[in-house]
């Protein structure tokens, strides 16, 4: 479900108190924020992208470090943001900079053992849909990644801005054995979908981005193109809950959506394949585990 843009979610996040505060969580640095703003304009360029990112000396070092590992596949080759774009594009490059602007909202939070859990499990996750989506071939796949370590941001949100609403869905979801979704929904009548769709809409990103987060827990409601990411994210969080990588709040491997398989068409699927090879890419996804 889109982010509705006024009345309803707004009214339900004021009434968790300190969660309508989200418009002033410092997420993002300055100069990341300029370049999220740089990198959703097509008329950027590789020479802007390198100056902005070399500004922030944190930023071109952690940019570097991922660049350079095992995951893109150059180890200790690439010496200066441009010529991580001669080598990896600058579609990739791109994807590199939001990665490494999100993990700032994982470590900003003192969420200890839960940010870390989470962080894992939103990395697995993104190391499933990409793979997921080299293997359907779906088009946009560094997007996949990119929406995968980001579908559950609204629970470090809620972590870090609400923290009793937090402990009592924790609670409810442990005495339950429910999905941690299903009790937010139940208990605080939010979830972490919409918490997140929020931030993503504040920086702006691209829409099919902002659908997958804010969806992932039910995409058949979803009817236009954006369907396929979002469809590719909702398997992914699943894939990544039953290869038992990280813990995002529940022990709960649900099915399936119905309309996600056929929009995927999984039928036509080695899945026994597909996780072999999103095993391969979560061991040279180490990098990602160690930034936090
Ligand atoms: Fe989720
Ligand atoms: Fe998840």
């Amino acid at each position: 479900m889109p982010i509705p843009r006024n009345g309803d979610i707004s009214e339900r996040m004021q009434a968790l108190g300190s969660l309508h505060t989200i418009k002033n969580l410092n997420t993002q640095p300055i100069v990341i924020a300029r370049i999220t703003q740089m990198l959703q304009d097509p008329a950027t360029n590789t020479d802007e992208l390198s100056l902005a990112i070399r500004t922030d000396q944190g930023l071109t070092t952690r940019v570097l470090k991922l660049v350079n590992s095992a995951f893109y596949g150059f180890p200790g080759k690439i010496g200066s943001i441009s010529h991580a774009v001669v080598l990896l594009g600058f579609s990739t490059v791109k994807n590199i900079v939001l990665t490494a602007s999100v993990l700032d909202i994982f470590k900003t939070n003192s969420g200890g053992q839960f940010a870390r859990n989470v962080w894992k499990h939103s990395l697995a996750c993104g190391v499933a849909a990409q793979s997921l989506a080299r293997t359907v071939e779906y088009e946009f796949q560094e997007e996949c990644f990119v929406a995968g370590l980001l579908h559950d941001i609204g629970k470090v949100v809620l972590f870090q801005l609400a923290p009793d609403d937090f402990s009592r869905v924790v609670e409810h979801t442990d005495k339950m054995n429910t999905l941690f979704y299903d009790s937010e929904c139940k208990i605080l009548g939010i979830s972490h979908q919409e918490i997140g769709g929020m931030l993503i809409e504040q920086w702006r990103l691209p829409k099919k981005i902002l659908n997958a987060v804010s969806s992932h827990h039910n995409p058949a409601s979803l009817e236009d193109d954006d369907s396929k990411l979002t469809a590719i994210v909702h398997c992914a969080d699943i894939f990544a809950r039953a290869l038992g990588y990280g813990n995002s709040g529940d022990k709960k491997i649900p099915m399936i959506d119905d309309k996600a398989w056929d929009t995927l068409k999984l039928d036509t699927v080695n899945l026994e394949r597909l996780f072999d090879t999103i095993e391969s890419e979560w061991e040279k996804a180490e990098v990602y585990v160690q930034e936090l």
